[in-house]
């Protein structure tokens, strides 16, 4: 398949709360360094192709990009790579962040925040992005702990008029019902692809009947994960990119948008020629033989 002229526009849209958004987003994680991610001493992207990414993005029709105060590098961080490329943010964009881990300034975790340090969380996310409010903030949690209070604390600030909408990331089932107990839920983000936590595969279904949109990650980096993508794809995976002249990123993409119209793909590269072929994989659709040879693989995933 040809990637170059594709826009985003091709992958359909979401409502995020009142927010309408292409299913064909970016995702911002990779943008302040080369090579792994959210690891001290990262090696610091150069900024420009940062920015050209993040333009060329917009330019293709991406209006959603999902980032983080503590994606940085050393020298780079992705939510001021945003405001430098984007600002003055187009009417439509929409920017989804994320909150409840951090990092010390020189990039080592620190302990997840609670109830009383979100708010500052959220101010800084503010001050990066030179906004004064954030489109969509995620409880990102980790374990399967109570989330109420520090949900209750976001729903405050959302009351505040600091965020628009609410969502969440990492989660069980039961834990997005005690958060939609709390105020509304737009959107989950959990790891979940091809053969990547099958056992997600309720979750993402159980989203689409609650009309809650589900915004996987690491979908093409799969067991890479924060290291990056890894050569090894399944031969099910490189078959079924063969038949379409489509690369298994694309295909990776296709399937996940092939799971409800309430997925959103968050793609994240700093390569030029990666993000056009990502926004392409919008428009590939896959055969519903090509749909079961990739359910096989995704199945052998399973209790892996
Ligand atoms: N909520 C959470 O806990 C959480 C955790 C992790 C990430 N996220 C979010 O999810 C987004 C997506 O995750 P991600 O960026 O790690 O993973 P991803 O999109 O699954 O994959 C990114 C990796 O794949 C490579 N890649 C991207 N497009 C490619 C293509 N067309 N062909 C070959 N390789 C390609 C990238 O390298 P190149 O740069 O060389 O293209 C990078 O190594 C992140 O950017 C972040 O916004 C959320």
């Amino acid at each position: 398949m040809t990637s170059t002229i594709i826009t985003a526009a091709a992958s359909g849209t979401w409502k995020l709360g009142d927010l309408e958004v292409r299913r064909i987003g970016f995702g911002a994680m990779r943008l302040p360094q080369t090579g792994p991610a959210l690891v001290p001493r990262a090696v610091p992207r150069d900024r420009d192709q940062a920015v050209a990414v993040l333009r060329r993005a917009v330019e293709l029709g991406v209006n959603h990009i999902d980032t983080a105060a503590f994606y940085f590098s050393p020298l780079r961080s992705a939510n001021e790579l945003i405001d430098r490329a984007l600002a003055p943010y187009p009417d439509d964009l929409v920017i989804t962040t994320k909150v409840g881990p951090g990092r010390d300034l020189r990039g080592h975790w620190l302990p997840h925040a609670g109830p009383g340090e979100l708010r500052g969380q959220v101010e800084e996310n503010l001050r990066q992005l030179g906004r004064d409010h954030l489109d969509v903030v995620n409880l990102r949690v980790v374990g399967t702990d109570s989330l109420a209070d520090r949900f209750g604390a976001l729903a405050e600030l959302r009351e505040a008029g600091l965020i628009r909408h609410l969502g969440l990331s990492n989660v069980t089932p039961a834990q997005l019902a005690e958060a939609r107990a709390v105020a509304p839920v737009v959107c989950v983000q959990n790891r979940y692809g091809i053969a990547v936590r099958p056992d997600q595969d309720a979750v993402v279904r159980s989203c689409g009947e609650q009309g809650i949109a589900f915004v996987p990650f690491y979908s093409i980096a799969a067991d890479g994960g924060q290291y990056g993508a890894e050569d090894a794809d399944a031969p099910g995976i490189r078959q079924v990119a063969l038949a379409h002249g489509a690369t298994p990123a694309q295909v990776r993409i296709a399937w996940t948008l092939r799971r409800g119209p309430h997925v959103l793909a968050i793609p994240g590269t700093g390569d030029p020629a990666h993000l056009e072929s990502n926004v392409a994989a919008g428009s590939l659709r896959l055969t519903a033989e090509d749909l079961a040879l990739l359910d096989t693989v995704h199945r052998q995933a399973e209790g892996g």
